[in-house]
């Protein structure tokens, strides 16, 4: 079987939006210090390319869920991998992912970090799926909503590859 990847989003195209969820950020949490949660592995490239752009104080911290084997479909499993290495209370949390898809990860996850009680939670998700939601989710920033395709790229894999492209690109399996 051959994999092709077709270009969804280039990376003009994304870097683009993330300057400007960058500055919307900055805007929000004007006088604040942003703590930004990286959802391991997909949020990572773009949590890196976010933090650049925010001009508010911003400190990180990273963990890692497992939902999706080496498959394309969720097993609606969610298990933590590595949990966070700092407490979230009194700080204003910001969980940056890859994709909401079914939102079962997302909805999960929030929950749990709610319980150590931030100052406030919000989550920032560089691609989202609405037509395929099964789990509600209030996503506060999203960088572009996409058709139910299976994409890559930017942090996302296909059975842990092309997360290095620089662009996002539709898996197209001969
Ligand atoms: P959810 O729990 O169904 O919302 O799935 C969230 C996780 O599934 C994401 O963080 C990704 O790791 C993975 N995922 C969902 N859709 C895709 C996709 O199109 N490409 C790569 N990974 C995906
Ligand atoms: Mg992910």
């Amino acid at each position: 079987m051959a994999e092709k990847i077709r270009v969804l989003l280039s990376e003009e195209e994304v870097n683009k939006r993330i300057s400007e969820i960058g500055q919307q950020i900055s805007k929000d949490y004007a006088g604040r210090q942003v703590h930004l949660v990286c959802v391991l592995k997909g949020g990572s490239f773009f949590m890196c390319e976010l933090a650049k752009r925010i001009t508010v104080p911003v400190s990180l911290d990273f963990m890692s869920v497992s939902s999706y084997g080496g498959d394309t479909k969720s097993s609606g499993v969610v298990k933590i991998v590595k949990d966070l290495d700092e407490p979230l209370k009194d700080k204003d949390v910001l969980v940056v992912e890859d994709i909401v898809d079914s939102g079962r990860t997302l909805s999960y996850l929030l929950e749990l970090l709610g319980q150590r009680e931030p100052k406030s939670l919000a989550l920032c998700t560089l691609l989202d799926k609405p037509e395929r939601r099964v789990v509600d989710v209030k996503v506060d920033y999203t960088g572009f909503n996409i058709p139910d395709e299976f994409v890559v790229g930017y942090g996302l894999d296909y059975d842990q590859k092309y997360r290095n492209l620089p662009y996002i690109g539709v898996v197209e399996i001969d």
